[in-house]
């Protein structure tokens, strides 16, 4: 369905417009956030502005594979259609819940990438997750992080005011969500997800790595491969640094100190260190 843009959509590009800024959405789930975040990206691009959007939602992502926090930068009209996250840091779930410190984690190294350009506008969409204690956790650590001049609340009710309570030094818009938004089911979801895994596992090379001299990570530790046991299919990030995935693998086996890895990307020069996720992909 076409998007109906909101007086408010055109309000918020236009600030960003005379001024670069940062601007952080957060919302439940199905209230815009990416309808907006994709308004701005396209009007800011389309009026001469460089614009990076930051991805921070691992379940339903835009621009990397699923579990992955990602981030691109879009300088002309062209980059709107390109669709591959320029640097991205693989979570390893689909859950934020499951792994705040990590999303905070991957959120600031990609952040600090954007903005040593002082003249981007720094989009950042976010999960639906705002309830409870660990929505709170979750949404002000970004906010801490991030320092945005904009919170964009897109609210139904009252149900992101324990959050924008605590918010100091950025100013909040306050959104109505739109009457055109469609709320989408669970298994709208997973479809999406397997959508995604599919188009990015296409054209697979199987490569083998040494595991002497790399470190595989579970749950932000590290293991020796003798003490972790990895299902067939996992899904893995293949990092050149603690946080930065260069692209993602399907775990094939270990043998003879080595680790064996399906994966799109044609050299594994570079990876120095495998995140072992939890999740599994399997084509059907
Ligand atoms: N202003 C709008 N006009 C029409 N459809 C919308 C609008 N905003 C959102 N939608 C639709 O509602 C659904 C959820 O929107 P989305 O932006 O993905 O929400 P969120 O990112 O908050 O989960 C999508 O199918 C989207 O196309
Ligand atoms: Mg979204």
């Amino acid at each position: 369905m076409k998007i109906v843009p909101g007086p408010e959509w055109f309000e918020i590009a236009e600030r960003l417009e005379r001024h670069a800024g940062k601007i952080l959405l957060i919302g439940a789930s199905d209230t815009g956030k990416t309808s907006l975040s994709r308004f701005l990206v396209e009007t800011l691009v389309r009026s001469g502005r460089e614009v990076c959007l930051l991805d921070a939602d691992i379940g339903q992502s835009t621009i990397g594979p699923p579990a992955t926090v990602s981030m691109k930068f879009y300088h002309e009209e062209e980059d709107l259609h390109c669709i591959s996250p320029d640097y991205m840091s693989f979570i390893g779930v689909f859950n934020p819940s499951k792994r705040i410190r990590q999303m905070l984690r991957a959120i600031r190294v990609l952040y600090d990438i954007a903005r040593e350009r002082p003249t981007v506008r720094i989009i950042v969409d976010t999960t639906g997750l705002v309830s409870g204690r660990i929505g709170f956790y979750l949404k002000t650590g970004k906010i801490r992080l991030i320092r945005p001049d904009y919170v964009v609340a897109l609210q139904r009710a009252h149900e992101l005011e324990h959050i924008l309570s605590a918010v100091e030094g950025s100013r909040i818009i306050r959104v109505p969500v739109s009457p055109c938004v469609k709320e989408r089911t669970r298994q709208y979801r997973i479809n999406y997800r397997n959508r995604r895994f599919r188009e990015y596992f296409q054209d697979l090379c199987i490569h083998s790595l040494s595991l002497h001299d790399i470190p595989l990570v579970y749950r932000d530790r590290i293991y020796k491969p003798a003490e972790i046991f990895i299902k067939d299919n996992t899904v893995l990030g293949l990092n050149s640094e603690a946080d930065i995935t260069l692209g993602l693998g399907l775990f094939d086996g270990i043998g003879e100190g080595k680790i064996f890895i399906t994966t799109p990307l044609e050299s594994l020069k570079g990876i120095n260190r495998i995140v072992v996720g939890e999740i599994q992909y399997i084509e059907n």
